[in-house]
Parts: C-alpha cells; structure tokens; sequence
C-alpha cells in the first residue's frame, strides 16, 4: 500500500508531514522518509532527504537533531513490495535533481531499469521507484526548457503500472508535481497553501475541501493553486468535494470498521496480486523470476500453515493437483512439526502466512529447511520472518490488515496459490494452453466480480439481522468450497462468537444431520459446477429436516430458489477460481451478524492478528 504526504505554503512544512504520515501508518510501516527543501548557501534550493527503516517514530528521532526547514516537501510511509525494508529501500528516492515517493507497483521495471543503466545511471536501491526518479531527472537534463510537470508526464508513457507518485525537482521549490494510476491520491485546497496525501485522513485537520485524481490525471500543486491535466498533457476541470466525515471514520475510508474497509478493498488488492504476474500473451503466470524446483524431479508439494491461511493452503491444494497434478499435502503448522514429517531432499515445502510471523508456521519452515527441503513462502508482510527463512517468497500485496478477521490476506492468498498452479501447470505441462487461456482471461476478471458481490451488501444485512439471533450455524461445501465452508464458520465464530462449524456437504450425514432443526441456518456454498446436483441432493436433506437455508449460488440458477430460504447470487466463474467469489459474501453475513450483535468486530475477545507464540 504505502502512504504519501506533500506540502506547498508558507508553513515549516516537515511536522506536517510527519502528522500526515501519522495518520497513514495503517497503510504501511517498514520504513520512512521526508524529502524537504533546504534554501542552501549557493542560492540553490535543494531539498534534503531523511529516511529510515523503522516505524515513523524512528524518522521522528532522526529529525530530532536537525529538522529541515523548508516549507515545501514530500513524506512517504513504506508497505515494502519491490525491495526488502531497509535504509536504502526508504523512500523518498532521489537521482539528479528529482525526489520521488511512489505508492503502487510499475510492472515493467526490469526493462526499464536495465535502460536507464545503459545510459549510465547508477542506481541505490532495490525498488521500482528510483526508477521514477531516474526518468523524470533524464526528461529534465534532455531539455533544459521543460517544466516538471511535463517532465513527470513524459516520464510516465514510459511506465506501466499501478502508481501514485508525488515529485519535487531542486530548484523548482514553488511546486510539486502529483500523479496517478490505481493508486490513490487527493488534493488538499487550503488558503495559500495545498496539499497531497494518499487518503483524507492525513490532510483532514488542515482542509475539507479535496479533489480526487483520477487515473491518468498529473497534477502541478502550488501555494497558489493546482492544474490538473491528463497523461495527453489536455487540461481537466473538475469541482473539489466538501468531506463530511470524522477524522477516526476517515481513517476507514467512512467505513464502520476496518474489517469492512478490507472486504471492500478486496478487488484492488486481488488486482495487485495478479499486476504484471499474468500474460494472456504469453498464456502463463510469472512468480516475480523464483526458481521452482524441477518439476520433473518434484515428487510432491506440502502447504503448512495456520488459522484463515491454512484454509487457503485447502483451496492451494485443489488448484495445484488440478492444473499441475502434483500430489500436494496440506498441514496445520502447529501439528506438522511434532509428526516426525517424512521430508525427502528437494521436497517443495510452501508456508502460507499472512504476518509472516506465525511462530508454529516459522518453527515448521525452519524444521522443513534443516531437513534439506526446498522452502518457499506465500506472505503478505514483506521480509517478515517466514520469508526470511524461506529460498524463495511470492508476496501477495494486499496491503496491511488491521481488523483481526482476515478478509483480503485471504483472497489475495488464493490468488498468488492460483498463480503459483498455473505457474506449475504450465512447467508440466498439464494445463494445456486452451485452457491456460481461458483461465488466465477469466482470472482476470475475478477483482470486477468480487466488487459485484460487495454490492450485495444490503441484501447480505438483511438476512444477517433475521438469524443473527441463531445459537448455532452450519457451513457446508464441497470440492474446492469445502475449505470456504471451513472459512464461513470461523469468520462467524471469530467476530460474532456463534458457534459455527464447517462441513463438506457429503460428510452432514455423517453427523451433523442430527443437529438440525428449525433453529438451524445451514449456510450452502451451492454454485453452479461439479457437485452441485449432489449439493442439491444435500439441500433437500436439510430441508426435510426443517433447517433455514441460505444458499451462495449462481446468478441464474432457477432451481435452487425453491428449496432454499435465502438466495444470495453470484456472477458465475470458472470452478477452479470459485473460492476467490462464494467466500466475499461469507465474510459479508459474519461480519453483519457481528455488527448486529454489537461486538467488537476489529478486535474480538480472546484473539490477535498475528500469534508470535507456540
Ligand atoms: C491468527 C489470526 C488469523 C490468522 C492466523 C495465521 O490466528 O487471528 O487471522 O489466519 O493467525 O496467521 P498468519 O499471519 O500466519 O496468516
């Protein structure tokens, strides 16, 4: 994610910035910076970069001794993706005259970055954003006549991605120049004086009224005013917005909680999962250049894992033995290592973890690599421990997660376990290239279908008030929606403290047919696919039984309305992709049935974000 600040005026402008990136530091911590201008002796102005890894509180200590004084700057909190978080890594980047912070990921920074080195560019650190600062500083030294905003804008042809940038040049210090793409970024219109950050919650207590730049919008930002052009360098007028909001409710972007902003922002971290992982062209999935072990000679994967990942690692399971026929095992971390694990040399052994500092999951790697295995991670914090201990990490960019129920880690983890099935399907050659294709372009569309079924949300409260009365709830899946299921009822359990348990639907017969009665929902993960008459079959047992359906099914599907109570409906995908959809509207009715009783739902009893004990 990552956090931007930026100040024009008269004011000393580093303890803005600093309030500012305060105030994003739910968007990212590893690392931290300011770039201000200093007035220098020569009559230069040049602006004077502080950064370090670390909380923003490590920042303020360093500028605790000497504070630039300038009154235009730029600040940035890191969320590291390209480049572990170090002093190097901490942006603002600079080269030649320019400063850059940059929020997003540029997809073709290898070529690039491989250009601006034949040119003799040196660069300092591992990120794609030096090499922002890179082309914006050759478009300003080609021709000495440009003004920065043209600068930032021929630079930014060059560039694909997802971007936010804000960008200074010495001895330009009445402006700085904003930009984006995917990214967010808002302007803040105060009276001689104006402002940039990636979210409102940073520039609320100077100024209400903001204009939100679109995509491919650049903007020129003085004390005086802004001017707003598109990347064809054409004029945009637009009207700013008066925000109503409280500063605590802007934090979550005007959401109640933030386990609610994160179910939103599913379909832009999917989105940032798959950017530049994914080529229809060339029919394939790219793991940021990790070198698997030889499928040839690798006999068999085992996902470890806990909580909410583990049941990502279930669903991991389905799409590697389907796409790539490798047998895969899945393990709860915490039991994996006390079985004496049979590991042969060479054995893939693959953690998932959303912290990366799970300490059974980082106990059971570590057990994994002494015993010759090849280790390799799926993490969202980047150069947390896990990945640290693993050959090889594949990051799932979703950004930090603060409410404790994991919503969008878990998405985005199906999503990198997607791309890594592909990945090794295409290397064995099982997933043939018809099917590649078509499941590469439907892949594709899944961020645009999870927002779709976000917009459910009304409809989804409705049914979470008429049985969040319920004592107890039961889940049923199968196939590859067996672990949704598992899913569905810990999200239940962990926010609303419902006792909820997850069934694959075949097994309810086995057991949990005697629990029901009138009083039971019997949530039905149903789509239309593999399994769904059987499920049907399952449908009907419940409902001689008396048991309230609510059923997650296929928009379209005609047959399902007679037998269930409630029908929430779904775009339709493809069946290996279904658990990135059937989850987003379990995550939807816990969390609805947790508001409607009133618990806290960011931080429920008994539980923590990230468990760094046995
Ligand atoms: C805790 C969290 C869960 C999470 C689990 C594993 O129990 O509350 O949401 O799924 O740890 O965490 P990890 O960071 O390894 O994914």
């Amino acid at each position: 994610m990552c956090g931007i600040v930026g100040y024009v005026g008269d004011k000393e402008c580093t303890p803005i910035l600093i309030e500012g990136l305060r105030r994003l530091e739910y968007r990212g911590y590893d690392s931290a910076g300011v770039a201000v201008f200093d007035p220098s002796k020569e009559g230069m102005t040049i602006s004077r970069v502080v950064r370090c890894r670390g909380k923003l509180a490590n920042l303020e200590n360093l500028l605790r001794d000497s504070k630039p004084t300038g009154r235009t700057g730029i600040g940035h909190t890191r969320w590291a993706t390209h480049g572990r978080p170090s002093d190097e890594n901490a942006h603002p980047h600079k080269s030649g005259l320019v400063s850059v912070v940059h929020n997003g990921i540029i997809e073709n920074h290898q070529i690039l970055r491989d250009g601006l080195k034949q040119k003799g560019r040196v660069f300092t650190s591992e990120t794609d954003t030096e090499i922002i600062a890179h082309l914006v500083d050759e478009e300003l030294k080609v021709d000495g006549k440009v003004t920065l905003r043209e600068a930032v804008r021929r630079a930014l042809k060059q560039v694909q991605g997802a971007y936010a940038i804000v960008v200074m040049a010495d001895n330009m210090p009445d402006q700085i120049v904003a930009a984006k793409n995917a990214s967010p970024l808002v302007l803040g219109l105060g009276d001689g004086e104006n402002f940039i950050a990636s979210d409102v919650p940073a520039i609320l207590m100077h100024t209400r009224k903001v204009l939100f730049l679109e995509e491919g919008e650049i903007a020129e930002v003085r004390k005086t005013g802004i001017e707003v052009v598109d990347l064809d360098g054409k004029r945009v007028e637009r009207a700013p917005k008066e925000i109503t909001w409280s500063a605590v409710s802007a934090e979550k972007a005007g959401f109640k909680h933030f386990m609610l902003k994160e179910i939103h922002e599913q379909a832009r971290a999917v989105t940032d999962t798959l950017r530049g992982r994914l080529s229809v062209e060339h029919n394939d999935a790219f793991l940021d250049g990790i070198e698997l072990p030889d499928v040839a000679t690798l006999k068999k994967i085992t996902i470890i894992a806990c909580g909410t990942s583990w049941h990502a690692a279930l669903v991991g399971k389905f799409m590697i033995e389907q796409l790539a026929r490798i047998p895969v095992e899945v393990d709860l971390a915490s039991e994996y290592r006390y079985r004496e694990p049979i590991i042969t040399k060479g054995d893939l052994i693959l953690a998932v973890s959303q912290s990366g500092e799970t300490a059974d999951t980082l106990a059971a790697i570590k057990e994994a690599k002494k015993q010759g295995a090849y280790t390799m991670c799926i993490a969202n914090v980047v150069d947390s421990s896990i990945p640290r201990s693993c050959q090889a990490s594949l990051y799932t960019h979703a950004g930090p997660e603060i409410g404790v129920a994991s919503t969008k880690a878990f998405t985005t983890q199906l999503a990198a376990l997607m791309l890594l099935a592909i990945h090794l399907g295409r290397r064995t050659k099982t997933l043939k290239d018809d099917r590649a294709k078509a499941l590469i372009q439907e892949f594709l569309t899944i961020p645009h279908k999870m927002a779709d079924i976000v917009g459910l949300a009304g409809q989804i409260q409705v049914i979470a008030r008429r049985y969040g009365h319920a004592r107890d709830f039961l889940f049923l899946g199968r196939g590859n929606n067996y672990p949704i299921a598992l899913e569905g009822a810990l999200k239940l359990k962990e926010i609303s403290y419902i006792h909820a348990e997850g069934y694959a639907s075949g097994e309810m017969k086995h057991g949990p047919i005697a629990l029901i009665d009138e009083a039971m929902p019997v949530v039905v993960i149903a789509p239309k696919g593999p399994g769904y008459d059987k499920v049907m079959s399952n449908l009907q047992e419940v409902k001689a039984r008396d048991g309230k359906i609510i059923a997650v099914c296929t928009r379209g599907d005609t047959d399902i309305g007679s037998l269930a109570d409630e029908c929430i409906l779904i775009p339709e995908t493809a069946p290996e992709l279904q658990p990135l959809l059937t989850v987003v509207p379990l995550q939807l009715l816990s969390y609805y049935v947790a508001d409607f009783k009133g618990t806290d739902v960011d931080q429920p009893r008994n539980l923590a974000k990230s468990v760094t004990v046995e």
